[in-house]
């Protein structure tokens, strides 16, 4: 299946985890890809050296999403290669877990700086083009703990449920326009985020998801190439959760 023919996607994150499942699953599906990332260059040439192997285009594109001034010049970088996104996937995500009462503020601003401030810069600078060329999807990767809360991530769960809800918004104002906004909300995936997670914490999580285990990340990187494809395109403004039945 070559659905995303011709298409050019922008994945932050795209080095490791979920963000590197979904930049390979688009370029397997036939996207170009610009592959995004903060500090780990290594692990984002791997990334791009994989979707030239599979015979598409790979451009990489360093930035800290949480600052404004990079995220701008990035957008500039990106329009010389790329002058049109079509598919832009909000996928970098960071974590600072502590009980609210021991949050202190730099922790609180961190998280909601990554994990909502940086997609909602990303996607006022490319949503125009996408409204102006009639086409396009975003896609934003919030979590089961903006849906459900949990002990120890006030930070994080404000800031998934926070991009879940400007994702609803932007899906509205934009549903005629031939743009679509959804998110994927993965439950407990096995990445580097998880690998900080005590081993009693995720047998517990184990134990309370109905399927007995955890998430690969290319179980997320499917969904997201589901509504990236010409087959999603009456599905707007929702969040799809690919958690194992953790949540319903
Ligand atoms: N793993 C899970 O169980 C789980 C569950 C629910 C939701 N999620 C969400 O899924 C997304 C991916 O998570 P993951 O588990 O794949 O995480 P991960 O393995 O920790 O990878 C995070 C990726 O985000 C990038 N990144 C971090 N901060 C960034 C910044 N300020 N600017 C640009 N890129 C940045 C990293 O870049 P470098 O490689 O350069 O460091 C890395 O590629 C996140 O939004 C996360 O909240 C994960």
């Amino acid at each position: 299946m070559q659905s995303l023919n011709g298409r050019v996607a922008l994945v932050t994150g795209a080095g490791r985890g979920i963000g590197r499942a979904i930049a390979l699953s688009l370029a397997r599906h036939g996207a170009d890809l610009a592959i995004n990332f903060a500090s780990n260059e290594q692990a984002a040439g791997e990334v791009a050296e994989k979707v030239r192997a599979m015979g598409r285009k790979a451009e990489l594109f360093k930035c800290n999403i949480a600052d404004d001034a990079a995220v701008h010049a990035m957008g500039e970088a990106i329009k010389k290669v790329y002058p049109n996104i079509d598919i832009l996937v909000n996928n970098a995500g960071i974590t600072r877990d502590k009980s609210f009462l021991k949050m202190n503020h730099s922790e609180w601003d961190e998280v909601v700086a990554v994990n909502l401030k940086g997609p909602v810069q990303m996607t006022h600078l490319f949503l125009p083009q996408m409204v102006e060329k009639g086409w396009g999807r975003i896609i934003n990767i919030t979590s089961v703990i903006g849906q459900m809360g949990n002990f120890g991530q006030a930070n994080y769960a404000a800031a998934k449920g926070g991009l879940d809800a400007f994702t609803k918004t932007i899906a509205k104002e934009v549903a005629r326009k031939g743009v679509t906004a959804n998110c994927v909300a993965p439950g407990f995936i096995r990445t580097d985020m998880t690998a900080q997670v005590s081993e009693k914490a995720l047998e517990h999580i184990k134990s309370i998801t109905p399927m007995g285990r955890m998430g690969e990340a290319e179980e997320i990187a499917e969904v997201v190439a589901f509504l990236a494809s010409p087959a999603a395109s009456f599905v707007t403004g929702q969040e799809i959760g690919a958690n194992g039945g953790l949540y319903m």
